[in-house]
């Protein structure tokens, strides 16, 4: 067995045991072509490492990993001994877990990066030899950890907040507060990478001030939904939009109830594409997780589509959730095969988001309703940095 652990370490690490750290280590050593040599892996709290550093680099601090080559890299000369032993690699648990949350990884994903940048260490690679070293072992953990975890297609999915519910708010009252304009930018601050307002016909939330101030005011990308009618047409090609996403839109519905019907109205749609495209704004098209919509929105030239997620998250069996879970899923891979990008949304929360962010095809979840919901008992800020941890902890999983 090529991988040994000895554990000092006290305590369990949340959520990855020891089983799981050796198949990570040992992938990490067949990634890097040296799956026949052994390493041990030593587990560590923050004051043996501070012991070991002090006296094998004379630095008297803790630190996150040590490497003990068992000689200087891959010496062939070594072969006659039989010996296939890269050497030693010594982790601190308790610096790991700080980084870790720190950094907003999982304890996997920051265990991956330290046994990656150890066994780096082991083949030769330091970052503390020169800038140049230092900038070639980064690019090299950088491409071992995307071979570990390469099962996405794009890189975490960005979260865009949807401010309807700021300006239903504010509505109820017709006065000036809450703004969504100012909300807007709480959500950038707290590190939401889009802003998303729907300019309604019957303008019950968004009105047209807000949707020209947030044009002058979104740092990040401002996504306008709107159905297609020439009026909204209009505004959004005199405003410019970063993105446009064009959705049904009943008068009577609460909020968008399913996706647009592409396939029964192409020729309609493709005018209104052709037109946007004209003014310089992307189109994505709001469809449900269904091949026929997709192979329409491929055909009438839409750039995005942002899948529904709405039935996902309404199903109320965990068998129906599963369902709905895997259209969505194949949709995506459908969509994206065809070169469309995908965006996703709808009913999204904290509880059912994660499965949907974990999905390597998705580029964007737009997220309203239970963000605003929470961020009347947490703040706005907190309620997007809770969902942002979500997604950030969702892109980790196998
Ligand atoms: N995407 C689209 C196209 C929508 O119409 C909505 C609701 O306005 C959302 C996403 C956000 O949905 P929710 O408010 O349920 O998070």
């Amino acid at each position: 067995m090529p991988i040994a652990i000895s554990s000092h370490y006290r305590f369990p690490i949340p959520g990855l045991p020891e089983t799981e750290i050796i198949e990570l280590a040992e992938r990490l050593l067949k990634e890097l072509g040296v799956s026949h040599y052994n390493v041990t892996l030593c587990l560590t709290d923050d004051a043996e490492i501070r012991n070991l550093n002090h006296t094998y680099r004379y630095k008297n601090q803790a630190t996150n990993v040590l490497s003990f080559p068992f000689a200087e890299g891959l010496e062939e000369d070594l072969s006659y001994t039989g010996l296939r032993e890269l050497g030693d690699i010594v982790i601190s648990i308790d610096t790991a877990l700080k980084e870790a949350y720190s950094f907003n990884q999982s304890p996997k994903f920051r265990m991956t990066w330290l046994i990656a940048h150890g066994l780096l260490h082991l083949l030769g690679f330091d970052h503390e030899r020169s800038a140049e070293d230092a900038a070639n072992m980064v690019i090299q953990e950088k491409q071992l950890l995307n071979r570990i975890f390469k099962t996405r297609s794009c890189p975490m999915p960005q979260l865009a907040i949807n401010v309807d519910h700021i300006a239903t708010i504010r509505q109820a009252r017709g006065g000036a507060e809450p703004d969504p304009v100012f909300a807007a930018s709480i959500c950038e601050l707290a590190g939401a990478k889009g802003i998303v307002v729907h300019l309604r016909e019957d303008r019950r939330h968004i009105q047209d001030r807000d949707v020209y101030l947030l044009r002058k005011t979104v740092k990040t990308r401002l996504n306008l939904e709107m159905g297609a009618n020439n009026e909204i047409i209009d505004i959004a090609c005199d405003i410019v939009p970063d993105l446009v996403t064009l959705v049904p839109e009943k008068r009577q519905e609460l909020t968008t109830e399913g996706g647009l019907d592409v396939a029964a109205q192409k020729k309609k749609l493709a005018k209104v594409i052709k037109k946007f495209t004209k003014a310089g704004i992307p189109v994505s098209l709001f469809i449900d997780p269904d091949p026929a919509q997709i192979q329409a929105s491929h055909d009438i030239g839409a750039q995005f589509v942002e899948i529904h997620t709405g039935r996902y998250c309404d199903a109320l069996s965990e068998k129906q959730q599963d369902i709905e879970f895997d259209l969505i899923a194949t949709a995506a891979e459908e969509a994206s095969r065809r070169g469309l990008r995908v965006n996703g949304g709808h009913g999204l929360n904290y509880q059912n988001a994660d499965r949907i962010a974990a999905l390597s095809t998705i580029e964007e979840l737009s997220i309203g309703h239970s963000v605003i919901s929470r961020a009347a008992f947490t703040g706005l800020e907190q309620a997007v940095k809770d969902m942002l941890q979500i997604i950030q902890n969702a892109q980790v999983r196998w």
